[in-house]
């Protein structure tokens, strides 16, 4: 299996894949592959990465700009982040994340931030505590890692086409 950056000839894929991988959650809204195109739009796509294997799409992981009221340095949000369900399980979404960590490390970013189950996300390193807000969501559901050791602390806003995506 290969991570690689997005080229145009995915953007279709990716867009199906997502739309696909949200739509049996209780959270899901129909808008989760569109707010990728959006982000494209915006210009704020920092990084766009597949998971490809055999030749075929089977896992999207897109990080943008995020604002943490309180933080300084970079910070980017993790999401949406798919994969495909007959592959879920086995550790791609984990690599997807890690790789797109990785890249944002090496451009000097403090951290990232998402909402999302801890679940999932607390096995690919990201924690919660009650200094990073999100409106009024459930405090463990805005999770972060930092890149740089100083944890984050106030209100997180995302980039404009992930603000309908809130849960
Ligand atoms: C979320 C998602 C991207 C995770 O990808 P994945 O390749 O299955 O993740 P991994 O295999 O790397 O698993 C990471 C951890 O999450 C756990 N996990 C994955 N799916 C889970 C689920 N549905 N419920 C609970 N835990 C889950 C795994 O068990 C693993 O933890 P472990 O190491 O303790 O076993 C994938 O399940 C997906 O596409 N879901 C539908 C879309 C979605 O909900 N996106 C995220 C919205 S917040």
């Amino acid at each position: 299996m290969l991570i690689r950056p997005e080229t145009d000839r995915d953007i279709n894929l990716i867009r199906a894949l997502t739309d696909v991988a949200f739509a049996p959650m209780p959270y899901g809204d129909g808008t989760e592959g569109a707010s990728i195109d959006q982000m494209r739009i915006d210009g704020d796509l920092t990084l766009s990465l597949v998971a490809e294997d055999g030749g075929e799409i089977i896992g999207h992981v897109a990080f943008s700009p995020a604002q943490i009221s309180e933080a300084t340095g970079d910070w980017y949000g993790m999401g949406p982040i798919s994969v495909r369900a007959d592959r879920q399980k086995q550790g791609i979404g984990t690599r997807l994340a890690h790789e797109g960590l990785a890249q944002l490390k090496t451009r000097g970013a403090a951290g990232c931030v998402l909402i999302g189950r801890p679940a999932v996300y607390g096995p690919m390193g990201f924690v919660s505590d009650s200094n990073l807000t999100h409106g009024k969501l459930d405090r463990v559901l805005v999770q972060y890692i930092t890149l740089n050791d100083v944890p984050p602390k106030g209100e997180v806003t995302f980039a404009p086409a992930l603000q309908q995506d809130d849960p």
